[in-house]
């Protein structure tokens, strides 16, 4: 899916308007149809919902949705600003059309602040949504300042009131905080980044049916990986294959004290499907992977890997784990990265060893995969002021050094040589754990094993990872859900694929 920017939001109504049959009023009806039935189908019957309405059209969405709800028997009250405010003109219709439904309570914005609540409220924010053009202040921010710490469930359309949909806001500023947001058709850019994405809560965004031909021809470099990116992705294997058939996977990871690191890639490689999968690791870890792992292979690369890395290529090569950074391992990994032409996966300490000798970053294989956290990236790239720089410093390096570039955090981007980011919306903060980056490795690289482009093996390692991490989490919980529960639920995963 792409992601679009306010402007091209805006055209994406105004193409739909022009080429459908649809008018202004009748999108608006679509949007607000769509929140009401998200809420009917997810909120009790029994709640008040209190509707803030803003004086664009985003107040407009509020109001037929104030409409919609009493309709369908439901408890609402709206807030509205004074009547000399400038509304535009669908939301002055929609206003005109709650006199349709008398029963609805009509307040004005300042009196919410007097206003007994009932004690089963829902406040819903109408206020500002893509068309906010400057930070809130005044009366505005008082009012959302007084909701945000009411104790009900607080509900967005479209945008929670105080965020652009795809800039940064200062530091301070005054943000509705909305348990969940209702958005339409497109994911903003702001949900995905942590300084603007903590005001959404969950996000669901709803289809309202807008034009097919803008959305596929408008440009864009930023997607949100959806699932019909994946289920066009994966290769489901054919009953005649052999292991022979579906690649060898290298894991060169672990050493004296992180062995688990490479314990946890190497399984994670061979639940995700990898034909034959070998770990290459110093003498002390030989107990520990044949125990942990029989499926694999192990390749005794001396005491502190003070051998050169084998190079083979007919494997795919993930490294970095476990691997320690001392002068020899150094050494040995940087002549592999010289040696080496095939595109690897590069992780944690492997990533460090780079860091530590600049010059390395150009001998990195073109197409190759790297997979650095926050504080792994700045080592490699420098610091950025925020997450919105860090993406577009990723998304210029990835370019530059034709490699992918992944960056891990809550959305995941993954960063493509071609210029094109995709952020990743599944996993949770459960996976937040040492060890989960680990199996991410794991996976990717046995989906390069699989014959995946290095972009694809990217994209779809990181939507099973995240997957894996939410199945997880149903089982258990953000707290105490493990790196090892991720590589159990990948059996089903790829079962619902
Ligand atoms: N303070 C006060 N008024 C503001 C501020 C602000 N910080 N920012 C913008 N405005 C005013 C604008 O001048 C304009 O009148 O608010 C109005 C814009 O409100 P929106 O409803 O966000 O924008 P609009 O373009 O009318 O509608 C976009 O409509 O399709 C729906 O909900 C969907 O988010 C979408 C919205």
């Amino acid at each position: 899916m792409k992601i679009f920017n306010s402007s091209q939001i805006r055209k994406a109504d105004a193409y739909t308007i022009a080429h459908e049959p649809v008018t202004e009023l009748k999108l608006m009806e679509r949007a607000a149809e769509a929140c009401a039935k998200w809420l009917e189908d997810e909120i009790p019957r029994e709640t008040v919902f209190y509707i803030f309405c803003g004086s664009g059209n985003n107040g407009g969405d509020g109001l037929a949705l104030a409409r919609l709800l009493c309709h369908n028997g439901l408890s609402t009250h709206v807030f509205v600003g004074e009547s000399n405010e400038q509304a535009s003109e669908a939301r002055s219709v929609n206003f005109q059309r709650l006199a349709e439904h008398p029963e609805i309570a009509v307040h004005q914005l300042e009196d919410a602040v007097e206003l007994d609540f009932e004690a089963n409220s829902v406040l819903v924010d109408a206020l500002f949504g893509t068309g906010l053009n400057r930070e809130i202040d005044g009366k505005y921010a008082e009012l959302i300042n007084f909701l945000n710490e009411l104790p009900f469930r607080r509900i967005s359309i479209d945008v929670p009131s105080g965020l652009f949909a795809d800039r940064l806001i200062k530091e301070n500023a005054t943000v509705f905080t909305a348990h969940d947001t209702l958005s339409f058709q497109f994911w903003k850019q702001s949900f995905l980044h942590p300084e603007t994405g903590a005001f959404c809560g969950n996000v669901h965004i709803l289809d309202i049916g807008l034009h097919k031909n803008f959305v596929e021809s408008e440009p864009s470099n930023r997607f949100v990986t959806d699932d019909a990116v994946i289920f066009q992705l994966y290769k489901p294997r054919s009953p005649f294959t052999h292991k022979g058939k579906l690649g060898k996977t290298r894991i060169i990871a672990g050493s004296y004290g992180k062995m688990g690191a490479a314990v946890l890639a190497v399984k994670a490689a061979v639940h995700c499907g990898s034909g034959l999968t070998v770990i290459e690791a110093p003498e002390c870890g030989n107990e520990i992977l044949q125990t942990s792992c029989p499926e694999a292979m192990f390749e005794l690369n001396g005491d502190q890997y003070a051998t050169a890395f084998l190079i083979n290529e007919n494997e795919s090569v993930g490294v970095g784990p476990g691997l320690g950074t001392n002068p020899d391992t150094a050494k040995a990994f940087l002549k592999f990265l010289q040696d080496c032409t095939q595109p690897m996966v590069i992780d944690a300490d492997a990533l460090n060893i780079i860091a530590s000798n600049p010059d390395s970053l150009k001998m990195i294989p073109k197409d190759s995969i790297l997979t650095p956290h926050p504080k792994e990236f700045e080592r490699l790239f420098g610091s950025t002021a925020n997450s919105y720089e860090r993406v577009d410093l990723a998304q210029k390096m990835a370019a530059e050094l034709g490699v992918t570039i992944v960056l891990k955090d809550h959305f995941t981007q993954i960063c493509l040589p071609d210029g094109s980011v995709y952020y990743n919306t599944t996993g949770n903060a459960g996976m937040a754990k040492g060890g989960s980056g680990d199996v991410l490795l794991g996976i990717i690289t046995s989906l390069l094993a699989q014959k995946y482009e290095p972009a694809q093996a990217a994209i779809f390692g990181v939507w099973l990872h995240g997957k894996a991490g939410d199945f997880a989490m149903q089982k258990s919980s953000v707290e105490a859900m493990l790196p090892t529960d991720l590589i159990s639920e990948l059996g089903s995963v790829f079962k619902c694929l």
